[in-house]
């Protein structure tokens, strides 16, 4: 058998989020996005030729992949065959180290892991940029997983094959920024309404999407001047705020678009208690009730003793900035 290509990725979190695509076949952001990628929660993929086979066989976290994950995964290997001019079929292992059912199973290391396995058992040698483009396919998120640290997805110019090419994630290095993120995982349940559906909603109906999106654009501007001097309240007040607009144009879509539970809001208030405190900790928000909150290191297990008191039973995770996708060897 193909020994194939296998790759690790991990998850990102958006400091300046994306929300809303301008072409969703292509997968075109609307606007700029800024993430950290995470030490936590990593996808091991393998892509193994089977040129016997008659189609595609996908395994997430040991069982068949079915409906929209096989469908979302066939689709990309489709579009990997055709870039490398080939047609063999694909076995695809995915595994994910994440808590059960923590809604937090990420489709950015998802991607990330599969389209650089996959592209490494088609054959295609393709330079960061070229591969985060690639993973941009999959998900937009998963444009910025390609790489470690602090990495900015750039939404690009124009429609189309233009659109496509400047459309892409790179890094921002960031040398003395290296902040604790404590994700506190206060649902187990499944995601409301998918990302993709509610964030067309938005775009659609939300009066709000336009001057969110134009805000974002000065939140960008701002962020990387933070991280810049490494400063961790200006970077977390303007990614607090990004996010909690994003939930606002939610709201404001019709019919509105809520993933924030009665725990992430009790989990908000206590991070306006710590800072009341003085303690500087700042929450973002994604499509789904948990929160992440960025601290310094030597806050975060009070930050996260904190959480945990102010949403019983919920998981607490404690991340740092983590590398990018790699290929493993041997
Ligand atoms: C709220 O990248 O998962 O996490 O591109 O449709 O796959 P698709 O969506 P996805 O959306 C992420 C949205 C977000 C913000 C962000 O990560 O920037």
């Amino acid at each position: 058998l193909d020994p194939g290509a296998t790759a690790v990725a991990h998850p990102n979190i958006a400091l300046i989020k994306y929300w809303g695509k301008r072409d969703e076949r292509l997968m075109i952001p609307y606007v700029d996005s800024l993430s950290m990628t995470l030490d936590v929660f990593p996808t091991t993929t393998t892509v193994r030729l089977r040129s016997t086979a008659r189609a595609d066989s996908v395994t997430l976290d040991g069982s068949p992949a079915r409906g929209e994950a096989r469908h979302r995964v066939v689709a990309f290997l489709d579009l990997v065959r055709q870039i490398a001019g080939r047609t063999e079929p694909a076995v695809v292992d995915t595994r994910n180290r994440v808590p059960t059912g923590a809604g937090l199973a990420s489709s950015a290391s998802g991607f990330a892991a599969l389209a650089l396995a996959g592209a490494a058992a088609y054959g295609l040698d393709l330079d960061p940029t070229a591969l985060s483009r690639l993973a941009r396919r999959g998900s937009v998120s998963a444009a910025r997983s390609v790489f470690g640290g602090f990495a900015i997805c750039h939404a690009g110019p124009g429609t189309g094959v233009a659109a496509d090419l400047g459309s892409y994630a790179e890094p921002v290095p960031v040398a003395d920024f290296d902040p604790a993120l404590v994700i506190a995982l206060v649902d187990a349940g499944p995601k409301a309404v998918s990302s993709r559906a509610a964030m067309r909603r938005t775009v659609e109906t939300s009066p709000l999407y336009r001057s969110w999106a134009t805000s974002s654009m000065a939140d960008l501007s701002g962020m990387r001047a933070a991280l810049r001097r490494g400063d961790l309240d200006a970077v977390g007040e303007i990614a607090e705020r990004n996010a909690l607009g994003m939930h606002a144009t939610m709201l404001a879509a019709r019919p509105a678009v809520r993933y924030l539970s009665p725990a992430t809001v009790a989990v908000l208030d206590s991070v306006l208690r710590l800072r009341a405190d003085g303690v500087p900790a700042y929450a973002t928000m994604d499509a789904g009730p948990n929160v992440k909150v960025l601290c310094h290191r030597a806050d975060a297990a009070r930050v996260a003793g904190t959480v945990r008191d102010a949403a019983p039973g919920c998981a607490v995770v404690t991340a740092r900035r983590g590398p990018g996708a790699l290929l493993r060897t041997g």
